[in-house]
């Protein structure tokens, strides 16, 4: 591709041409979720509108289709991933439910009382919780891999923190508050040479990188479809296979059975045994359309995008004098956490709103990090495919005003 095609990427997405409070809409807050583009849009309604039926249940023609589309979308992820084969892929309501399934369903085999679980201080709460849950339950200990000022990973800290009785780490690929993208390559390297599953949260990092989860060799690799130009309420997990199998299920009812009886239950093959109960089939169809529009712009040239719009968001948001921007890790990607001198983050979020821009304000799920850093909360501004440096510009000049009105 020459050059980024981002006039026609714009006029794919509806929602870009509205009016906020009378301004064109400036969407900045594509960490909490991304806009959605009119494929992705029509072919879930298509799905409601011309075959909606439940999957892998019936024999008539709409249950066939229905199916069909379905499990197109798993093998179009299997590729995306680079997983070995689609009884990796499991489909969920999204990363938080990717992270309960995999804790609670490993505190059940893997984690036995006095095993040790490593997370860091920039985990988003879906990353926390559900560890702290089964630590509580199973009498784990979680320990916590520290963070610099600038917002990276300490690794001789994380390597410090390694005993004979660590079983398992998760990481965040990409912060959503900082922007840090973490080491997981070498992460895993040092997990796999120390016998310790890998569990990787790629909610952030899905729609900005390409990821392989057979050259990262991790265990486990979590997202969300909304992240990443889909629907909500879908999500992926990737496992291998291989421990998958030895997994006890995450819920129980129809679909991840084989036999039922008053006395015995027998359950379904891989991925079946993980997706209990009817799914979010249009979304999940809506989803391979979103994957699709990824893959024909191409990750590279998404990437390289959303890198030079980094850069100049950077270069703009370090002249304004009295803002502070929290997560400055050389290898970032277009998240910008801040805070101004004299404009508290929710005001700022409200007055930045009245002129069309949507950036988010608080905690961004993570308190720890925030206590950290002793904030309560800051402003976000992050960017994705559709951005462009005119709406920087304008929310530059924006803030500026704010700042000095
Ligand atoms: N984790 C999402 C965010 O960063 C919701 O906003």
């Amino acid at each position: 591709m020459n050059k980024f095609p981002l006039n026609k990427i714009r006029d794919d997405f509806p929602i870009l041409s509205s009016k906020i409070n009378n301004h064109h809409l400036v969407y900045f807050d594509n960490a909490a979720t991304t806009q959605k583009p009119k494929c992705v849009i029509d072919s879930i309604s298509n799905y409601y509108k011309n075959y909606n039926a439940n999957i892998h249940r019936g024999i008539h023609t709409l249950a066939e289709r229905a199916t069909e589309e379905f499990e197109q979308t798993r093998s179009l992820i299997k590729n995306f991933v680079g997983a070995s084969s689609t009884k990796e892929i499991i489909f969920t309501r999204g990363t938080t439910e990717g992270l309960n399934l995999i804790s609670s369903s490993l505190a059940k085999f893997h984690l036995k009382e006095g095993d040790e679980i490593i997370i860091s201080e920039m985990e988003h709460h879906s990353n926390i919780v559900p560890w702290q849950m089964i630590a509580n339950s199973n009498k784990l200990n979680l320990k916590v891999i520290k963070v610099s000022e600038e917002g990276e990973i300490n690794i001789n800290h994380f390597k410090s923190l390694i005993t004979h009785k660590t079983k398992l780490v998760s990481l965040v690929y990409i912060s959503n508050t900082l922007g840090t993208i973490n080491p997981v390559q070498n992460i895993i390297k040092i997990c796999s040479q120390n016998n310790i599953m890998t569990v990787i949260d790629g909610a952030q990092s899905s729609a900005h990188k390409k990821i392989n989860v057979k050259s990262l060799n991790c265990d486990f690799y979590v997202f969300s479809a909304h992240k990443m130009y889909g629907p909500t309420g879908v999500g992926v997990v990737y496992g291998k296979e291989e421990i998958l199998e030895k997994m006890p299920p995450y819920m129980g009812g129809g679909e991840m059975i084989k036999d039922v009886s008053f006395t015995k239950t027998s359950y379904n093959d891989l991925p079946y045994k993980f997706e209990a109960g009817t799914p979010n089939i249009g979304d999940v169809i809506g989803f391979k359309e979103a994957i699709k529009y990824i893959e024909d712009i191409g990750l590279e040239n998404i990437e390289s995008h959303e890198i030079s719009l980094k850069k100049y968001a950077e270069k703009a948001l370090n002249k304004i004098d009295g803002i502070k921007i929290v997560g400055t890790a050389k290898n970032k990607i277009g998240i910008f956490s801040f805070i101004t001198k004299n404009i508290h983050y929710y005001d700022l979020g409200l007055l930045l709103d009245a002129k069309g821009i949507a950036l988010r304000t608080g905690h961004h799920c993570t308190q720890p990090l925030m206590d950290k850093f002793n904030l309560d909360g800051t402003a976000r501004l992050s960017l994705a495919i559709y951005n462009s440096t005119d709406e920087i510009d304008y929310f530059v000049d924006s803030l500026i005003k704010l700042m000095n009105r």
